[in-house]
Order: structure tokens, then C-alpha cells, then sequence
């Protein structure tokens, strides 16, 4: 749905040699962030019209932008191997030119069909390029969300096993990939398992827990149609512990009311709080409130309901990603407007407050030690100490991230 005004605004930056780039609206897409992007692919277009794209776009985090004016980039030569929606994607913290994209519903480009040969792809940001890298015995599931601790492995707990895009079985497995070995493994537990599940949100906290939210589950791994899954309790959060390797089970007792949820979306702000948004109940309902805070600094978690939850966009399939004091929302779907949604929004995570434009947050060099050595020299020399360390450390630093927080786009 593209707004006359942003059709003369781009014909008249026509005019001037800057790109004006339209994206197509998309749900169960990807989202990054990347060398201070935030990289868009995948994602299911229009059914009537075409299931899948494949084009990546992104928008530069270095430079301020008003959420209403339509600041995507598209991403020259950069294409997904393959049509995909509701897999998860992570930047490696090993190398972060790296990308991994594993599972999700897939669909060869050429032929349009149903395509599960690799499970998981990898991208180059030097390159531009998806490869895909040998990674034995790697399961496909979809409607996942993985997560990676600081050493490089990836988790990733149950999933739908599809069959044929009907819905398929269910899974409560922790499967591994280790990005440093490339090998995949399950691990087995056997106590305090949660139930078969797939579109939650994961999160990993800084003390190596994983905080499992949302989603449909089934004891039995049932998912032949939507009737037979529940929608997982807001109150019964699963924790996996990754340094002990341990399920645990919390109860969240005091705090606000959240309803349960799919394809809702969930990040970490670095004061431990995870901020929950959107989502869809069952049999399409809305969901209450569109906006909620996870405190875990607490002993048992506690969940508050910001008071601008009630000014929030309503919106389900969609990713958000933090970057600065700024959660991004893109894309999915807008329950008040019942069509996909363009705009991107964008939650000042300082106060909770919806806000339309985006200031890039202010690099803090860490001066003080060049400083110290450069006072003790006398004059001209620190002068010229102080520029070469200063252009040396802008080129260094001009291209990683301010602020990177693991975590997460959305799910499904
Ligand atoms: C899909 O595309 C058709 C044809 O352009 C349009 O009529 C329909 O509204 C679109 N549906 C959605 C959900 O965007
Ligand atoms: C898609 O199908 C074509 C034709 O069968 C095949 O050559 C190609 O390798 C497939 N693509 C992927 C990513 O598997
Ligand atoms: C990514 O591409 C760069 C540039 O070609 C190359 O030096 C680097 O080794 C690549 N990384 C991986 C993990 O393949
Ligand atoms: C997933 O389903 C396919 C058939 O659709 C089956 O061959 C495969 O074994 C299943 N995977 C798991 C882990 O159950
Ligand atoms: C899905 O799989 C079932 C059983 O394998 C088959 O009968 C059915 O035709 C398939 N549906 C589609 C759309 O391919
Ligand atoms: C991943 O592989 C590296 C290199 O072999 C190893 O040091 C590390 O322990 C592995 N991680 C896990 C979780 O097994
Ligand atoms: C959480 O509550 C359920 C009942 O609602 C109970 O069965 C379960 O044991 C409780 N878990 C913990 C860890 O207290």
C-alpha cells in the first residue's frame, strides 16, 4: 500500500541521483543487524500473487531517518538462495561478517517447489554471497527461533517438522550447531523437557539463560491442524540454562496479565528487560497488550505493561531488532489496517515511548588511553599522535556495530 505522497517524494528524489528504493511488504522475514545495518530477506510476499521473495534490503543505522519517509536500501547482487519465511537467521559471534540462515518453509527459486537439501546457508557481508557450507545431519524444522551464546554455538529448541505445508509434528529436541566445527548435534535431556513446540520467541540473557516465550504446543507433537495445539501460558516460562545445560521451569506469579501469542517478536535491552511485542492469539484474536516488559533482573521474572502498550501499532509476523535505545519493527502483518504493513516503527526503549525519527547513537570513542599517552608527549607530536590514532581507530571502527545485542527477530 504505497501513499501517493511517498510516490512524489520518490519521483522527485528521481530527480537528485539518489535511489529511491519501494520494498514489497512481507511477512515471517529476517532481520539482522549487521556492520550497523539492518539487513531485511526472506519473508512470504503476496499468496494471490507470489509466495516468496528473495531480494535483500536494508537500512543504514550509521545515518538518522524519519520512519515515515521510506529509508530501505536494496542490496545490489545480494539474493537468497532460496524462497524462504519462518526460519531464523543469526550474525556469528565468532566472525561478524557472517551470517547463518537455518530451517524454514522453503521453496526452490527455479522450480517453486517445496526444497529442504540444505538446512543451513551462510552469507558473507565482504561478498555479498550465500553459500552453503557442509553441516551434517542438520534436522529442518520451521517456525524456530535460534539464538547464540559468545562462543559460537547455536541453539535451537524444537520446531514444527512440516509435511507438505500442511503442519506437521512438533519437537521439544535442543539441537546444536557449533559454527566453529560446523557440526551438528542434539543434546539429550531428559529432565524438566518442555512440550513440543515452535513459534515462540527465544532470548539469551547475559548470563547464558534462554527465556522461551509464546508460541503453540502439543504433548504429543501434534500439529495436523491448529485445533489440536495450545497456546503456550505467558505465566510458565521455559528457561534453558546453557552453561549447565539444563531445562528449567519458572512461574511467574505477581505482575500484569499477558495473553498467549504466536509470531509475536521479543529483544533484550542491556539493563536486562525484554520487551515483548505483538503477536496473533488463536483463531486470529487479537492479543492484549500489543506491548510488555519481561524484567529478569528479578529472582522470579515479572512482567509489566508500559503504559504506551495501548498507542502500539497491532502487528504479528513482523521481526524488531535493538539497535542504540531504538527497537525497530518492520514488515508482518497489521491487524488494525488488515493488509501487510510498510512502515517501520520504532520504540525509544529510554521510556517506552513510540517515536518516528531515528538518531544514530553517538560513538563513545575510547580515548582515554591514547589521551594518557599522548599527554605525556610534548606538544606537536601528541597533536599528530592523537589525529593518526583518531583516523586510524575511524576506519577500524567505522564499519562494526555500537551496540550489539544477541537476540532476536521474530519467529514464528
Ligand atoms: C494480494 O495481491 C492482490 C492482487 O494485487 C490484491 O488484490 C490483494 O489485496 C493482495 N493481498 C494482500 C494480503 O496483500
Ligand atoms: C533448485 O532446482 C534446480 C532444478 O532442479 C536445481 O538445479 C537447484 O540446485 C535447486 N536449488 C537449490 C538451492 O537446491
Ligand atoms: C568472507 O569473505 C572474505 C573476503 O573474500 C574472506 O576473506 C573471508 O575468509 C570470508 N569468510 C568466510 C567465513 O568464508
Ligand atoms: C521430518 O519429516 C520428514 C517427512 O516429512 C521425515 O522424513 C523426517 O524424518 C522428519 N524429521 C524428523 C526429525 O522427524
Ligand atoms: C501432502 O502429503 C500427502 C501424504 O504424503 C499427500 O497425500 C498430499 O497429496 C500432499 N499434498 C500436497 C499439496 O502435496
Ligand atoms: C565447538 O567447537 C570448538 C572447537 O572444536 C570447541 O572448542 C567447543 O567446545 C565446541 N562447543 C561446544 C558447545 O561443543
Ligand atoms: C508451575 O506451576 C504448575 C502448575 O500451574 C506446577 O505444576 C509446576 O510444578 C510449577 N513449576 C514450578 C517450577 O514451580
Amino acid at each position: 500500500m504505497l501513499s501517493y505522497s511517498l510516490i512524489i517524494f520518490c519521483i522527485t528524489l528521481l530527480i537528485n541521483p539518489i535511489l529511491c528504493y519501494i520494498p514489497e511488504t512481507r511477512i515471517g522475514h529476517n532481520s539482522v543487524i549487521i556492520h550497523n545495518q539492518l539487513l531485511v530477506f526472506g519473508g512470504r510476499k503476496n499468496e494471490s500473487v507470489d509466495t516468496s521473495t528473495y531480494e535483500m534490503l536494508y537500512l543504514d543505522l550509521t545515518k538518522p531517518f524519519d520512519s515515515k519517509s521510506n529509508p530501505w536500501e536494496l542490496l545490489k547482487e545480494g539474493y537468497l538462495p532460496v524462497y524462504t519465511y519462518f526460519s531464523t537467521s543469526i550474525v556469528s559471534t565468532l566472525d561478524d561478517d557472517i551470517i547463518y540462515l537455518i530451517g524454514g518453509y522453503r521453496l526452490n527459486i527455479t522450480t517453486n517447489e517445496y526444497e529442504n537439501s540444505n538446512v543451513v546457508y551462510m552469507y558473507n557481508y565482504s561478498t555479498i554471497k550465500w553459500t552453503t557450507p557442509e553441516v551434517d545431519n542438520a534436522t529442518p524444522r520451521q517456525e524456530i527461533t535460534g539464538v547464540t551464546d559468545n562462543k559460537g554455538t547455536v541453539y535451537i529448541f524444537g520446531g514444527n517438522n512440516m509435511t507438505n505445508f500442511t503442519m506437521g509434528t512438533l519437537y521439544n529436541d535442543m539441537q546444536i550447531f557449533n559454527v566453529s566445527t560446523m557440526i551438528w548435534s542434539k543434546l539429550s535431556i531428559n529432565h524438566n523437557l518442555p512440550s513440543p513446540s515452535c513459534a515462540y520467541t527465544a532470548t539469551i540473557l547475559k548470563n547464558g539463560i534462554i527465556v522461551y516465550l509464546g508460541g503453540v504446543e502439543n504433548d504429543k507433537g501434534n500439529y495436523i491442524s491448529r485445533s489440536e495445539v495450545t497456546f503456550s501460558s505467558m505465566k510458565t516460562i521455559r528457561l534453558f540454562d546453557t552453561l549447565k545445560t539444563e531445562w528449567l521451569q519458572m512461574n511467574v506469579t505477581g505482575g500484569d496479565d499477558i495473553a498467549p501469542r504466536v509470531f509475536h517478536s521479543s529483544v533484550l535491552t542491556t539493563d536486562g528487560h525484554i520487551i515483548l511485542f505483538g503477536g496473533v492469539g488463536g483463531k486470529n484474536t487479537a492479543i492484549g497488550p500489543k506491548l510488555a516488559i519481561l524484567d529478569t533482573n528479578k529472582d522470579i521474572y515479572e512482567w509489566r505493561i508500559p503504559s504506551s502498550s495501548d498507542s502500539s501499532p497491532y502487528l504479528y509476523a513482523h521481526t524488531a531488532n535493538l539497535y542504540g535505545n531504538y527497537m525497530i519493527v518492520t514488515f508482518g502483518y497489521d491487524m488494525d489496517n488488515k493488509d501487510r504493513n510498510s512502515q517501520i516503527y520504532l520504540l525509544d526503549v529510554t521510556h517506552y515511548t513510540w517515536v518516528t525519527t531515528y538518531t544514530p547513537p553517538i560513538i563513545t570513542k575510547p580515548f582515554s588511553k591514547a589521551l594518557a599517552i599522548g599527554l605525556g608527549v610534548g606538544g606537536g607530536i601528541f597533536l599528530a599522535t592523537l589525529i593518526s590514532i583518531g583516523v586510524r581507530f575511524f576506519k577500524r571502527h567505522r564499519h562494526t556495530s555500537i551496540l550489539k545485542i544477541p537476540g532476536s527477530a521474530s519467529i514464528i
